[in-house]
């Protein structure tokens, strides 16, 4: 009997979640019923978007809030390794919403995509820059923000899994970037790795208002807004006219279901600016024209595909947390097998 082993929501989060939120366990895998396969999971993605979901009563906001005692929601990549579905065969590898787990039973729905696998394209390519992220990235940038050459582009937790693509895909369309991060080194490395032209630590003087005004005498065109929050009411005053906000992630909020105001919203009417929210997964017609292009760019190595990687499901939820508290540099993969 096949063995199952994944990481269950044990406790609600009471602020700041904790790996004491979660426990593994281990169990059989179930056998897959008529219209369903069996997914050998190989990789985890860690998205900071689920962290919303663990909250109670977080329901009818997109997704549902996770129940306790069953595995955490995420985004996975693996192989499938039985089924009796005639679209999903054994041996062709798969991107879908299931769950932090060995093996995942699914039916098709909830994202499920088949990927291929070689050529350059890696496992990692399909969770990270072909993956959810990259779509984030490349249709936050080009149709909620509108990027041209020659605007300004600033991004804040620009050194995540999101963010290190909207920098990089930002100078790809001409653009002036300036990414925004905790701390030096992560700083040093936007501007190293990532080609980000300038860089903020909002963690040090300055502070991020001044540094803003600083870099971007003439205001920004075009925010990538990943943190919400406070952040975004420092940023907005600093809005070029017609400037558009792309509300992609409120980081900042996630522990915290109070949704701090936004206090500066006066700003956008002032500067006709627009601030629009997406979801990724809105574009999915339109994932495969963009694999294309962003293929290009990485075979063209134009665009790096950055990740913080951790081995084995034992170590899926501290990663998690790492990733909130901006330990890591890129996107964050748990590679299981
Ligand atoms: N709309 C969509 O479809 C969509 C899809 C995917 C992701 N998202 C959103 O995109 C954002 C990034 O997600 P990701 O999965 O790529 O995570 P990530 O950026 O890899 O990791 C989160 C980063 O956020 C920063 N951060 C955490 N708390 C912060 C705070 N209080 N203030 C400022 N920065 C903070 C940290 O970086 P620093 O150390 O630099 O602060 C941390 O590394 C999230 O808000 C997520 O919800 C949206």
């Amino acid at each position: 009997m096949r063995k199952i082993q994944k990481v269950v929501l044990s406790s609600r989060p009471d602020g700041v979640l904790k790996t004491d939120n979660f426990q593994l366990l281990e169990g059989n895998c179930p056998s897959i019923g008529e219209g369903q396969f069996l997914i050998k999971n190989s990789y985890l993605s860690l998205d900071a978007g689920f962290r919303q979901w663990m909250n109670e009563g977080a329901s009818d906001n997109y997704l549902s809030a996770m129940p306790l005692g069953e595995a955490v929601q995420s985004i996975v990549l693996g192989e499938i390794v039985e089924s009796r579905h005639p679209d999903y065969p054994v041996g062709v590898h798969v991107v879908g919403r299931t769950a932090w787990e060995t093996y995942s039973i699914a039916d098709g729905s909830d994202l499920m995509t088949i990927v291929d696998v070689g050529n350059g394209v890696t496992e990692e390519h399909h969770l990270s820059v072909l993956g959810p992220s990259g779509m984030t990235a490349y249709f936050g940038l080009r149709d909620i923000g509108k990027a041209k050459a020659g605007d300004t582009v600033l991004v804040s937790a620009a050194a995540g899994g999101v963010g290190s693509l909207v920098g990089q895909m930002a100078k790809i369309l001409g653009c002036r970037t300036i990414g925004i991060s905790s701390s030096d080194k992560k700083c040093k490395w936007l501007t190293t790795d990532l080609q980000y032209d300038d860089v903020i630590n909002y963690n040090s003087e300055p502070g991020l208002d001044k540094s803003i005004k600083a870099l971007a005498p003439d205001g920004v065109d075009v925010y990538f807004d990943n943190v919400g929050g406070e952040m975004l009411d420092t940023v907005l005053p600093h809005l070029a006219l017609k400037a558009r906000v792309v509300l992609c992630g409120a980081i900042s909020q996630y522990d915290d279901d109070s949704h701090a105001g936004v206090r500066n919203m006066w700003e956008l009417i002032t500067k006709r600016a627009r601030a629009e929210g997406f979801m990724f997964s809105d574009y999915v017609d339109d994932y495969e024209d963009a694999a294309t292009v962003i293929s290009q760019w990485v075979a063209e190595g134009k665009l790096n595909a950055p990740v913080s990687l951790t081995h084995g499901i034992s170590t899926t939820a501290a990663a998690f947390c790492d990733m909130l508290t901006g330990k890591n540099l890129g996107k964050s993969l748990v590679k299981l097998f």
